[in-house]
């Protein structure tokens, strides 16, 4: 589809912040221990060669938690996709979580540039499949048969996913928001600097200032289930959407 020139571009950034109010811890608040582990020991790739076990197990406990009656989309997921049902493809939603609650808030497209938790990657062909239960290096892969499989998670030290089509949307965006992320973790925490040079109006929805807070033009303080709907319920009704 293509987008409306009356309305703005939007890409909007989400972290693990957006998220917490669902019952899923962020990275850094408990003393840069994600689930009682240094990101080092789960989440990049010498780690999976040196300690499989550890990390299949670390993915798998992820990937149920996930699953859990209790871990479902807040408010903000849900606003979000309001936003996207007015602004249509003029909205890029990109996130850096690896959980499904923005398709499960009502989403439609959401570019996942860390991965996702419920999918599994073939580590010769890069096929991915969509996985809900446990896996692990017994697995056999169904493109090749062979125990190949990884979780479908971009390490450290691993390339995000969409980059060009990321890059390409915050050349062309009117409005940058970033909602619950620190601002620790690059590329993404350098998607705010580049919107800037592209002339977007740049917002910061937090819970407290990130790192890169300076770098914002406005910020909204907050717990993200109240300052999200508020915002989009502003921007729907200047655009009278
Ligand atoms: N509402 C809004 N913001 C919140 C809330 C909330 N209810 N709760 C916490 N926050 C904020 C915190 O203040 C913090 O600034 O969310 C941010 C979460 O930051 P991180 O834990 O660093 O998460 P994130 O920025 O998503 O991490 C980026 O790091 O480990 C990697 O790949 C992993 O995608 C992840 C990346």
């Amino acid at each position: 589809m293509p987008s409306d020139q009356s309305l703005p571009n939007i890409v909007i950034l989400t972290g693990a912040g957006i998220s917490a109010e669902s019952g899923l811890k962020t990275f850094r608040d408990n003393d840069g221990l994600w689930e009682n582990h240094r990101v080092e020991e789960v989440a990049t790739p010498e780690a999976f060669e040196q300690n499989p076990s550890l990390v299949y197990r670390f993915y798998n406990a992820r990937r149920a938690q996930l699953q859990q009656d209790d871990v479902n989309p807040n408010a903000a997921h849900e606003a979000l996709a309001k936003l996207e049902k007015a602004f249509g493809s003029n909205l890029m939603l990109v996130t850096q979580n690896v959980d499904d609650l923005h398709e499960r808030g009502g989403s439609q497209s959401v570019y996942h540039m860390h991965g996702k938790l419920l999918s599994a990657r073939c580590a010769i062909t890069q096929q991915t499949f969509d996985w809900s239960d446990s896996f692990d290096h017994t697995t056999k892969c169904p493109c090749c048969n062979r125990v190949t499989l990884r979780p479908d998670i971009v390490w450290f030290g691993e390339m995000p996913m969409y980059m060009e089509e990321i890059y390409d949307a915050l050349s062309k965006a009117d409005v940058f928001v970033a909602i619950g992320t620190s601002g620790n973790v690059y590329p993404a925490a350098g998607f705010v600097q580049i919107a800037k040079e592209s002339g977007a109006h740049t917002i910061e929805a937090n819970l407290e200032p990130g790192v890169t807070n300076a770098l914002f033009d406005e910020s909204l303080t907050g717990p993200a289930s109240h300052i999200v709907p508020q915002w989009v319920d502003q921007l729907i009704s200047k655009y009278a959407l």
